[in-house]
């Protein structure tokens, strides 16, 4: 069921980015059309399921952005009732910040507390990335990273 959830929010973020996609090459000659972060986010207090296993509540409604260099928000998007979303950018924007795995994080702009009070109302989660692959949808190239893992960073 789930994964049915992040295939449909994967298509519809695409498909919204369609329009626009600017093919780029950057500085190292790679090429590709779109880039995305998949998120699946926990309400737990270091935002992945951990030991909760699949009884962890996802963290619906939080806002997710790609953070690359100086803390500058290149993409965001809020997640879904699974706490699913899928952060998607035309390749221009990132490539000033190659290789993205390097530069860019996902930050979590949505305070823990509003899906569970007993959790911080100060700080944020946030995930390093990883290069997961390129493929292939309806002609556009798209290089998928993945969150390592979140964190709560309690920002002081
Ligand atoms: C993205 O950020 C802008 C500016 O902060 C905000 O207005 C918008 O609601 C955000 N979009 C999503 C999907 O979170
Ligand atoms: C809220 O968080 C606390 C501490 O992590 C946990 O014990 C509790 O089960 C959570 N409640 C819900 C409804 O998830």
């Amino acid at each position: 069921m789930a994964l049915k959830f992040i295939v449909l929010v994967i298509v519809a973020a695409i498909t919204l980015q369609m329009a626009e996609a600017q093919s780029g090459v950057n500085a190292k000659g790679i090429t590709f059309d779109l880039f995305g972060v998949p998120v699946t986010l926990y309400c737990t207090p270091d935002g992945n399921m951990g030991n909760f296993g699949p009884a962890a509540p996802p963290f619906r409604g939080a806002e997710v952005q790609l953070q690359c260099g100086n803390s500058e928000i290149i993409a965001n998007s809020t997640t879904n009732s699974f706490g699913i979303t899928y952060l998607v950018t035309e390749a221009a924007p990132v490539f000033s910040f190659f290789p993205p795995q390097f530069n860019c994080k996902i930050v979590v702009d949505t305070k823990l507390s509003s899906c569970n009070a007993t959790l911080p109302f100060i700080g944020f989660l946030e995930s390093p990335l990883e290069f997961v692959g390129t493929y292939l949808q309806k002609n556009l190239k798209i290089a998928n990273f993945s969150p390592t893992g979140f964190s709560y960073n309690p920002g002081l």
